[in-house]
């Protein structure tokens, strides 16, 4: 019975691609959104132990094309969702690159291993340093109700061979970070990597752990293991991250955007010669939250609240928006200078058992989907991001990233109608109407004309 589900899933490996018709998808020659639906390598993890794995030239789909949206869930063998109470997904991480052709990169290598130089790393458009939330893609426990839909007619545009350097190809790295918590003494420390569960004093390289740090990802490292209730046993199971592609092909008409992930942490300060650039970032990606009890409430309310101001070199035209934090967090917001909201992310727990619901868990996050044209960055403008968690316990190793995709462009209005710009889908509605509308003007004028002509009221009918 394991041999037929497992042959069922190897068939499900290779590409299912469907050309779907998509409701929104009426773009300009009939250019069709396509989904694929791939799996992860397999990993297997028993109670407690923790799988952080990169691989790589992970199967995507190819050519010159424009990314739609990426999501991911975590399956067992015979394809069930696994809830995040027995398997957390701490975070999966998609990241594209070139590789020189000929060449192969092993699963085992690590991904500060890879300064070589038939490995160039392609990252997003910024802000962190280099080397830092340099993905196209990434979440975690939110993503089964997390929208990573970009709507028309923008797209991330990847596989342009113009771009890609001679003798090189373009690939796709996956890292999934997943902790199985089945039958482990403390849930929320293990998912927060506390050192003390995982008896860890130095992290994955060797090196000790600074004083004072008690929890976060370098607790928690692939082949980890947290503390299991006296006497647990469970079997250990194989697992993968089945993510689900969607793209359309590449067309003059559809806007790229590019990808921005700003980092609360980020220790970035203006200075009066400051670009805003890269190489000025310092993005931590993991802080803690100290309990109210110790730091106090304010205003009565167990609220963390950071902030952080950050100049945005290049702007442009939002077009989506999300936020990526960890159990406890509540929202995280990007603003103007002036308090103008940008866009707002919040939480969504779960309150049931089952994958997709679970209590206790950020099992999505809310998403901004400005009208187009209607958020525009400038080039050089500061923004403020606040990421509030609720401090009513301690909490290790947060994260509060936010992502952004911006592009030069508006869509160019096809036909000038005020206000019914918003959607594409309204621009083809609209012309229907007005099309239907002239259609039915010029039968009006000829039944008119049919019954000026004839003399009598009731000499004709309309028939559409
Ligand atoms: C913790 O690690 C130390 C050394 O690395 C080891 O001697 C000890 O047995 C471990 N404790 C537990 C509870 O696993
Ligand atoms: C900042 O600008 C002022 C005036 O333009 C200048 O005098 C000063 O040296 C600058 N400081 C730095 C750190 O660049
Ligand atoms: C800005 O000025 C400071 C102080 O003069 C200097 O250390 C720094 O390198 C300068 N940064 C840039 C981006 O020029
Ligand atoms: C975050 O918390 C601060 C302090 O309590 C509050 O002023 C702010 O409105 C909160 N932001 C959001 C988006 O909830």
């Amino acid at each position: 019975m394991m041999h037929c589900s497992h042959g069922w899933l190897l068939s499900l490996a290779i590409l299912l691609a469907l050309s779907i018709p998509h409701s929104q998808a009426i773009l300009g020659n009939e250019n069709k959104i396509k989904t694929a639906v791939f799996l992860s390598p397999k990993f297997v993890l028993g109670p407690g132990s923790v799988e952080d794995k990169y691989y790589y030239d992970v199967d995507f789909p190819r050519g010159h094309i424009f990314l739609k949206s990426f999501n991911g869930e975590v399956i067992d063998e015979a394809g069930n969702p696994i809830p995040l109470h027995e398997t957390y997904l701490h975070h999966w991480v998609v990241a594209r690159y070139y590789q020189r052709k000929g060449t192969e990169i092993s699963n085992r290598e690590g991904y500060r291993k890879l300064a070589r130089p038939d490995y160039i790393s392609v990252r997003n458009s910024g802000i962190c340093q280099k080397n830092s939330l340099g993905q196209y893609f990434g979440l975690g426990s939110e993503t089964r109700k997390t929208s990573t839909h970009i709507p028309d007619p923008y797209g991330i545009e990847i596989g342009d061979s113009k771009e890609i350097p001679e003798g090189f190809e373009e690939k796709w790295m996956l890292n999934v970070h997943a902790i199985d918590t089945r039958g482990v003494e403390d849930r929320l420390g293990c998912t927060e990597c506390r050192c003390n569960l995982y008896n860890v004093t130095e992290d994955a390289y060797g090196r000790p752990l600074r004083p004072g740090y008690v929890g976060g990802l370098r607790c928690c490292y692939d082949h980890t293991q947290c503390k299991l209730r006296q006497g647990f046993e469970g079997a250990r199971r194989s697992l993968y991250l089945r993510y689900t592609v969607k793209w359309v092909e590449w067309d003059s008409y559809i806007l790229p955007v590019k990808i921005y992930i700003m980092d609360i942490t980020d220790t970035w300060k203006r200075l009066n010669n400051s670009t805003g650039l890269s190489d000025e970032h310092d993005c931590r990606v993991e802080y803690d939250v100290e309990s109210c009890s110790i730091n106090g409430a304010v205003d009565g309310k167990c609220i963390d609240s950071k902030k952080l101001s950050l100049t945005m070199p290049i702007g442009g035209y939002v077009v989506y928006g999300v936020a990526h934090q960890h159990s406890g967090g509540i929202s995280s917001t990007l603003y103007r200078e002036d308090g103008q909201v940008i866009c707002s992310s919040k939480a969504l727990y779960g309150d049931g058992e089952e994958a997709g619901n679970e209590a206790g868990y950020i099992v999505g996050m809310s998403t901004c989907y400005p009208r187009p044209g209607s958020v525009k960055i400038a080039n050089g403008e500061t923004l403020i991001l606040e990421s509030n968690y609720s401090s009513s316990e301690h909490h290790t190793g947060v994260m509060a990233l936010f992502y952004i995709l911006v592009a030069d462009e508006t869509p160019k209005p096809l036909i000038s109608l005020q206000n019914l710009v918003q959607t594409h889908e309204i621009l083809t509605l609209s012309t229907f109407i007005w099309v239907a509308a002239l259609l039915g003007l010029v039968i009006a004028v000829i039944a008119v004309r049919y019954r000026l002509s004839s003399g009598r009221e009731d000499g004709y009918q309309i028939v559409m």
